[in-house]
């Protein structure tokens, strides 16, 4: 595995690559490599003969108020994993090389990234869609891996290369689960292990609502409401939002239409960790 840190270098052996008719995937990354990055990288491993593993802490997408300097960054350790888990290039810029002196071209999102999550962190989804599209004129991908745990960001993603006419195609990975079902995250190590085990909640209440489309209930606000309450119902949890929105276009949708597909967003704090879960339901 080759280590890079300059853009230019990238791109000169993203070019290389692909004039050698090599598939390239890429997975995006802010370090910190835990089993849910590491099933992206095998998924890249499975669709393209060299893969680009992305490690770059994106200021762009923190909010002045979020601790950008206490992010993780076990890069050693990252290395290792990375390594071993059959990456061919690491990407691993330092900011100034990616937001030089004089940088100021940025990207808005538009509606999509203003609700849910965008709501909470205003810019957010600009950041990342603008170091996104950097990484991908960086090492010029065929395909790009992004995990469904961040279904939002996902959409935002798949909207900006139809948008922009980029000639990448997203692929979206399952997302992982612990035991219990709760989602692999980063985050998750800011949870005590009774948490951890109390978290697990957030999947329960998305299972019930599987259920409840399957059993023929077409009022999603009602189904929502009952993930709501499960939820809450467990000690030191409380939810943030818990909504059904059409699988595609995000936009809220509150009666289930036969054979469309939907998917329930939900963010919830467990002791005083800030956790987000989401499931694609066909009606
Ligand atoms: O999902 C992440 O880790 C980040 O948002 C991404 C896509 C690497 C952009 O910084």
């Amino acid at each position: 595995m080759q280590i890079i840190t300059e853009p230019g270098q990238m791109q000169v052996i993203a070019e290389k690559l692909r004039l050698n008719r090599q598939l390239i995937a890429v997975v995006m990354t802010m370090g910190a490599l835990h089993e849910g990055h590491l099933s992206l990288i095998k998924l890249a491993r499975q669709s393209a003969g060299t893969v680009i593993l992305t490690i770059f802490v994106n200021p762009m997408q923190f909010a002045p108020t979020e601790e950008l300097h206490r992010y993780p960054r076990p890069f050693e350790q990252d290395v290792a994993l990375a390594r071993s888990a059959g990456v061919d290039y690491l990407f691993a810029p330092e900011v100034s090389s990616i937001y030089p002196d004089h940088f100021q071209t940025t990207l808005q999102c538009g509606a999509l990234g203003e609700h849910f999550e965008g709501k909470l962190r205003p810019g957010h989804f600009n950041g990342v869609a603008t170091v996104v599209s950097k990484l991908f004129n960086i090492t010029k991908p065929h395909r790009a891996i992004f995990g469904e745990k961040d279904a939002q960001q996902l959409a935002i993603i798949s909207q900006l290369v139809t948008d922009l006419n980029m000639e990448v195609t997203i692929v979206p990975a399952p997302i992982v689960r612990e035991e219990n079902g709760l989602a692999v995250s980063s985050r998750n190590i800011y949870l005590s292990s009774d948490e951890r085990n109390k978290a697990g909640i957030l999947y329960q209440g998305l299972c019930h609502a599987e259920k409840r489309m399957a059993g023929d209930e077409r009022n999603l606000q009602t189904i929502a409401r009952e993930v709501e309450e499960i939820i809450s119902s467990t000690p030191g949890c409380r939810t943030d939002y818990v909504n059904f929105v059409d699988a595609i276009s995000f936009e809220l949708a509150e009666t289930a239409e036969k054979g469309k597909e939907y998917r329930l967003l939900v963010a919830a704090i467990c002791g005083s960790t800030r956790l987000i879960d989401n499931l694609r339901i066909r009606a």
